[in-house]
């Protein structure tokens, strides 16, 4: 069922050059997304920081109806992207946004895909802190980011991501993945409670995903 909404938000690219369209079937078949939104509460007004073309938007929206969701990304070329192709009866919207300068706006989850690592760990601590302000009691943060062990699998990671953001593929100001404890550590200092870090086995990647309560 969560595979066919992905299948389904990966469909609204077919009309996109090339480029945009593999670029999307790529980060699906890289990210395994069906273990965020498997963690993303199946109701509610949902910000992603970060939505880049759309894709993680777009599936969170495919794969429940309760779900009305804010994208926002600093690049303004992927942003018009996601507007073109992302309709999904008013429930899904795109718009130019940084993380560091957040909406004023009360969210039940923010979701948060392979995004902050493009930034230092001040910048990560920063919205971490913003995104806490901006959940209601209870609210659910999910961040999918990258730990730094096994070594091998970080310097796999390290080095697509340096390869990615190097010819301009993916827009950021940094490069920083921070080690699971201190991920967890950030989120504790934000103020979310049940700061958990879920591991994803059976990567090439140090993928983990972090979830905490507001
Ligand atoms: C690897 S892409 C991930 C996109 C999307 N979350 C996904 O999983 O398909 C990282 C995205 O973070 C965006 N980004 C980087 N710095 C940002 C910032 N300060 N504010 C908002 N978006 C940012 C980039 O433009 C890019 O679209």
């Amino acid at each position: 069922m969560t595979t066919e909404a992905l299948s389904r938000a990966v469909a609204h690219y077919d009309s996109l050059p090339a480029g945009m369209r593999w670029h999307v079937r790529i980060r699906r078949w890289l990210s395994r997304l069906e273990d965020v939104e498997a963690l993303v509460p199946k109701n509610g007004n949902i910000l992603e920081i970060g939505s880049g073309h759309g894709l993680v938007s777009l599936y969170l929206a495919h794969a429940s109806e309760g779900r009305h969701i804010l994208g926002l990304d600093i690049d303004a070329a992927k942003v018009e992207a996601a507007q073109k192709v992302g309709d999904i009866g008013g429930r899904v919207e795109f718009r130019v946004g940084d993380a560091l300068e957040l909406p004023d706006a009360v969210f039940d989850a923010i979701v948060i895909v392979d995004v902050l690592y493009l930034m230092d760990e001040a910048a990560q601590a920063a919205v971490l802190k913003a995104a806490k302000k901006l959940l209601r009691p209870g609210g659910k943060l999910v961040w999918k980011a990258q730990d730094q062990s096994p070594a091998w699998k970080y310097l796999l990671t390290k080095a697509q991501e340096w390869i990615t953001t190097t010819i301009g593929l993916t827009a950021g100001r940094s490069l920083t993945f921070l080690p699971r404890e201190r991920a967890l550590e950030l989120l504790r200092d934000a103020g979310f409670r049940d700061a958990t870090a879920h591991p994803m086995p059976r990567r090439l990647y140090t993928d983990v995903i972090f979830t905490g309560l507001a």
